[in-house]
């Protein structure tokens, strides 16, 4: 084997032992460097007769091509399997199930506030909303509560600037719903006529002065209003007990409709429930306020007490939506901890 057969043999070993980019390049440098081996063979030429020079040289740069080709073929390869491995280290594996956002859900009382609607609206009620910053005229003295009256002191108002108050309960919905429809229906009531029934839920949000496990001082309310000339406490027993049977899907639950005493009815009920079955069986739960709507309610209607009559009622969602779902602690519904709350979704 001739010198530059032997040197282009060695260079192609010794890039078959390069591993890695920097090992090829170091051994390039031995062959193709500025001192390589090639180029003291490059710098001899000089000393050489023209035609020597032309034999040489020929010889020389077919050697260099070789080695340039087997340089640049290892390159590749290298470079190939540099990105082989980092193939595999960045595998992604497309069958694995998708990374999902945590679905939101509604809050426990809303789903109440949805049921309850529902329920009622099977009953042929219409669903209103009303301010949530009252008058003292819409929350009390339009309910029969006139200032001076004990029945204030029930409530823990909030007062806010200009005399305004935040509603202490959903009731001033009877009166701001009812002057409504009836400014609808005048011409007809005037003329004698008969008026389409009043029958109407209105939920919302109230305040009171007050807090502990089972009270916070923003709470929920739903008011029921049924006014016609002739519904009667009777009604308001089978709209109750209806709804109530539906609500915790329970056929046997039983109703108590205990005396009671609010300004804007006459007579008035508390109702209480009592489950058969469960944790809470046999004991009595009040879930409601209710009675026949006073005849000085109805007149603040706008509406005349001889022949209007109807029945009324309150109740709080978050009592209903504790019963349902076994929620010792009213707080939890309002503390926004999603521990808690997506355990409704
Ligand atoms: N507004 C009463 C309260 O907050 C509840 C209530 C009682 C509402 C009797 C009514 C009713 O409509 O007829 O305690």
């Amino acid at each position: 084997m001739n010198e530059l057969d032997s040197i282009v043999a060695n260079a192609l070993q010794s890039f078959g032992n390069a591993n890695t980019p920097n090992d090829l390049e170091n051994a390039k440098a031995q062959f193709l460097g500025k001192s390589g081996r090639l180029t003291e063979l490059m710098k001899g030429l000089a000393s050489l007769s023209v035609e020597d020079k032309k034999l040489r040289g020929a010889a020389i740069n077919t050697a260099k091509q070789a080695i340039e080709a087997a340089l640049n073929a290892r390159r590749q390869a290298l470079a190939d399997a540099e990105l082989e491995v980092q193939l595999k280290a960045e595998a992604l594996d497309v069958s694995l199930p998708g990374r999902r956002r945590g679905g939101g859900g509604l809050h426990p009382v809303s789903l109440t506030l949805e049921r309850i609607e529902g329920i009622f609206g099977s009953m042929g009620f219409e669903v209103a909303q009303g301010p949530e910053i009252e008058t003292d005229w819409f929350n009390f003295t339009a309910l029969n509560t006139p200032e001076d009256h004990p029945a204030r002191s029930m409530h823990d108002t909030f007062y806010v600037e200009g005399g305004y108050l935040l509603r202490t309960h959903t009731s001033p919905m009877q009166i701001r719903h009812a002057v409504q429809h009836v400014k609808k229906y005048r011409a007809r009531i005037d003329a004698g006529q008969s008026m389409p029934e009043i029958r109407v839920i209105a939920p919302g949000r109230t305040y009171r002065v007050d807090s502990d496990a089972t009270h916070s001082p923003m709470f929920h309310q739903c008011e029921g209003l049924w006014i016609g000339e002739d519904v009667s406490f009777k009604d308001l027993k089978v709209v109750f007990t209806d709804f109530c049977r539906t609500f915790f899907e329970s056929d046997d639950l039983v109703l108590r409709f205990r005396p009671s005493f609010f300004p804007f009815t006459e007579p008035s009920a508390e109702i209480d429930i009592q489950f058969q079955d469960g944790p809470l069986a046999g004991r009595w739960l009040e879930v409601a306020g209710s009675g026949q709507v006073h005849p000085n309610v109805v007149r603040n209607m706008g509406l005349d007490p001889e022949k209007y009559i109807g029945f009324a009622f309150g109740m709080g969602p978050d009592r209903l939506t504790m019963l349902r779902y076994g929620v010792n602690d009213l707080r939890l519904f309002f503390d926004g901890d999603v521990r808690f709350l997506s355990q409704f979704q």
